[in-house]
C-alpha cells in the first residue's frame, strides 16, 4: 500500500470504513448513514475513503449524479459533491486536492458536464478556496453558502440554487420541527440536543424525516440536511448547539428567558 490510497466503498465494504470520523459500528449516526449509503450505491453515488497507511482513514468524499442530490439545486449532467473532508490532524499536505481530483477525473472520464457542490464559510461544511483553487467559480451565492461549479462543458447551463421557502413554511405552522437526513452521520446528535431543550422549554416537539432526494431538494435551506421551523418560521438552517437554539429561542418565548 502507498502512503495513501483511496479506497472506493460499497455496500460490502462500507462497513469496515470510518465515516466523517466515525469508527464505531454501534454508533447511531454512524448506522444510520451506512444503512443511507448502501441504499444510494445503485443510483451512482460515490463514497471514496482516504486511506493512510499510517493513521487509517482520514478523509472522505461524497459526491452523487445532480438529479440525486440531496442538496436543494438542480445540476442535472453534473457530478454534485455533497462532502469532502479530511481530518483536521491532516489537513494542508494537499489531501483535500486528491480526493477532489479524483471526483473531477470520474467526472471528465464519464463525460459528465461537469462538478458542482455547496460550500460554507462557516465550519460544519467544506469553504470554497480548495474548489476555487481547483478551476472552480461561484455561480450563486446565499450566505454563509455558496453553489460553485467546474464545467467541463463550456456551453452546459449553470447549475442553481432550488430553495423553496414558502411552501414548507406554511406546511410546518405549528409547534417545533426538525428537519433531518441520514445523509449525515452528525445529524442525530444535532436532533436529539434540540429536542430535548425543545422539550424542556415545553414545546410541541416533531422530527420529520427527510427520506429521499427528491424531498431534501424541496428544503428551505442550500443545506438540505437539517432545518428547524418554529410556528411556520425557519429559525435554524444549520446545525446550532443546545446554547445557541436556547438563545433563539428567547427571541419567540417569554418562559426561554428566565
Ligand atoms: C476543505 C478541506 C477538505 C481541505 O482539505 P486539505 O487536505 O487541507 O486540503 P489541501 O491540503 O489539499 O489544500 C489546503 C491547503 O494546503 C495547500 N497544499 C496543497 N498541497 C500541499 C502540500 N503538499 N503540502 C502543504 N500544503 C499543501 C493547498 O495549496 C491549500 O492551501 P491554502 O491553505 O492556501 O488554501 C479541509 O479543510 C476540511 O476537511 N475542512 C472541513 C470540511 C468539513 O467540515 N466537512 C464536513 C462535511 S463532510
Amino acid at each position: 500500500m502507498r502512503e495513501y490510497e483511496i479506497v472506493d466503498t460499497n455496500a460490502e465494504n462500507i462497513d469496515g470504513c470510518s465515516i466523517c470520523r466515525y469508527k464505531d459500528g454501534n454508533n447511531v449516526g454512524y448506522r444510520l448513514k451506512s444503512n443511507w449509503l448502501k441504499e444510494r450505491y445503485a443510483e451512482g453515488l460515490r463514497f471514496k475513503v482516504l486511506r493512510s497507511r499510517e493513521f487509517g482513514d482520514i478523509g472522505i468524499i461524497e459526491y452523487v449524479l445532480g438529479n440525486h442530490a440531496w442538496r436543494p439545486v438542480e445540476a442535472e449532467g453534473y457530478l454534485f459533491i455533497h462532502c469532502l473532508m479530511v481530518n483536521s490532524k491532516h489537513q494542508g499536505k494537499g489531501l483535500g486536492a486528491l480526493l477532489l481530483d479524483s471526483c473531477l477525473k470520474d467526472a471528465k472520464k464519464s463525460k459528465r458536464l461537469g462538478v458542482a457542490v455547496v460550500t460554507s464559510s462557516d465550519s460544519f461544511m467544506a469553504g470554497s478556496d480548495l474548489f476555487i483553487k481547483a478551476g472552480f467559480v461561484t455561480v450563486e451565492s446565499a450566505p454563509p453558502y455558496e453553489l460553485l461549479v467546474r464545467k467541463l462543458k463550456k456551453t452546459a447551463p449553470d447549475p442553481r440554487f432550488v430553495v423553496e421557502r414558502e411552501r414548507l413554511l406554511k406546511k410546518y405552522r405549528k409547534g417545533l420541527t426538525i428537519l433531518a437526513a441520514d445523509q449525515c452521520p452528525m445529524v442525530p446528535k444535532w436532533v436529539a440536543e434540540i429536542a430535548e431543550v425543545s422539550e424542556a422549554l415545553g414545546l410541541d416537539t416533531r422530527v420529520v424525516q427527510v427520506r429521499s432526494a427528491k424531498a431534501s431538494r424541496e428544503l428551505p435551506t442550500p443545506f438540505g440536511v437539517f432545518s428547524i421551523f418554529y410556528n411556520g418560521m425557519l429559525i435554524a438552517d444549520r446545525p446550532v448547539s443546545a446554547t445557541r437554539f436556547t438563545n433563539i429561542m428567547k427571541n419567540h418565548l417569554p418562559q426561554a428567558t428566565s
